[in-house]
């Protein structure tokens, strides 16, 4: 197993296209997928009442990785809201648990996506952009395959999309 890269995903369905795609990926690197749906975490609450859910194990084990891959179909212009939970709980990070917030600095982000439209808007990427640098992170690059919910995915029209986004994964 890459000890040093994590896929962390959320969406709607594990085995749809993203998942399909995550799967590829993780496959080809050896790569162990975080399933954000698996654990129990609610939205960010600004009394903490939710300090003990799964979030922060949950975060505690991400943080031990060099390379954090956020994947998540583009669900109207943004991520999902299976990930959007994970990503708005690293506000958890600003406030009760600044030292593991400060563990992320200098890690590595990236993004594995899928989506309807050719190609993503770009506030989509944009908000991992934003929030990888909100918390000391470099941002290294999506790997985006367009879908069509008629046809199934068809990843071999996508090898060098996956195989140029497999350059930057470290192990
Ligand atoms: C709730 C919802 C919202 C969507 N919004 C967008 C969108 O804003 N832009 C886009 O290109 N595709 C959009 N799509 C299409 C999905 O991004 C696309 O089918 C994706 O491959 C689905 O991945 P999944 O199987 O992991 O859910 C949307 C699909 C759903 C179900």
């Amino acid at each position: 197993m890459n000890s040093k890269s994590i896929i962390v995903f959320g969406s709607s369905r594990r085995n749809g296209f993203t998942g399909q795609l995550v799967d590829e990926v993780a496959q080809r690197h050896n790569l162990r997928v975080i399933d954000v749906s698996d654990y129990q975490m609610t939205p960010y609450d600004y009394d903490h009442k939710n300090r003990d859910d799964d979030f922060l194990p949950l975060m505690r084990d991400v943080a031990g990785y060099e390379q954090i891959i956020l994947a998540s179909p583009v669900y109207w212009y943004t991520m999902s809201t299976q990930l959007k939970v994970f990503v708005d709980r690293w506000s958890d990070l600003l406030d009760i648990e600044k030292d593991l917030g400060r563990t992320l600095r200098g890690k590595q982000g990236l993004v594995i996506s899928t989506g309807g439209d050719i190609k993503p808007e770009r506030c989509f990427e944009e908000c991992f952009q934003h929030s990888f640098a909100f918390m000391g992170m470099h941002y290294g690059g999506m790997l985006y395959c367009p879908t069509d919910t008629k046809k199934d995915l068809d990843l071999s029209i996508h090898e060098d999309a996956i195989a140029a986004f497999g350059e930057k994964i470290l192990d």
